[in-house]
């Protein structure tokens, strides 16, 4: 996690982002089996990222996540969200909020050539403008094809 990233602009790029057309793309709700790579908390309710999250990594495209590029067709990465609950002096996970999906597309040209997808905890896709809600933020890591988090080994 950056701590450039403006989380003042976040809570409005996140309430945008699900009021606008619907990106098209399917649910991977297979996500659970795939590698787990790193968790972070973000405890604040008023923030519009807020949950515990993971990010989990498709199988075919964790050598890639490694080295932080070299995505191939298909490569999908994905963050569910959660209820951060609190009590007997622990932070565990809570309720499955929704998941958030990014799967590589050479066709989504507007968005670097990923496709982004949000889903409810039951797989229904939530309405988002891709570019608006999700690239705009991802874009930050030109150099690292878009992607975010690394690789802890
Ligand atoms: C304000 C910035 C911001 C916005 C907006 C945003 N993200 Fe992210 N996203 C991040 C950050 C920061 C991480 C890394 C989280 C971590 O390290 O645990 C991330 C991680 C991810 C990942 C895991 C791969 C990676 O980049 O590490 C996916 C998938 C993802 N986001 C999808 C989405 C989708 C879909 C949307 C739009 C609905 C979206 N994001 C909107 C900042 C943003």
């Amino acid at each position: 996690m950056k701590r450039s990233v403006s989380f003042a602009a976040v809570a409005a790029v996140v309430v945008s982002c699900l009021s606008y057309a619907g990106a098209g793309l399917a649910y991977p709700s297979e996500w659970r089996s795939w590698q787990h790579v790193k968790s972070m908390v973000i405890p604040d309710k008023a923030h519009g990222l807020y949950g515990f999250h993971h990010v989990y990594v498709h199988p075919k495209a964790l050598a890639a996540y490694q080295k932080g590029k070299g995505y191939q067709e298909g490569a999908t990465l994905v963050v569910p969200f959660y209820e951060v609950a609190e009590g007997g002096g622990a932070v565990s996970q809570g309720a499955l909020l929704k998941v958030a999906v990014m799967k590589r597309d050479k066709t989504a040209t507007e968005t670097g050539g990923w496709r982004y997808g949000a889903f409810d905890p039951a797989g229904k896709a939530l309405e988002l403008d891709a570019k608006v809600g999700c690239h705009t933020c991802h874009e930050a890591k030109k150099d690292r094809e878009f992607v975010f988090s690394e690789w802890a080994p």
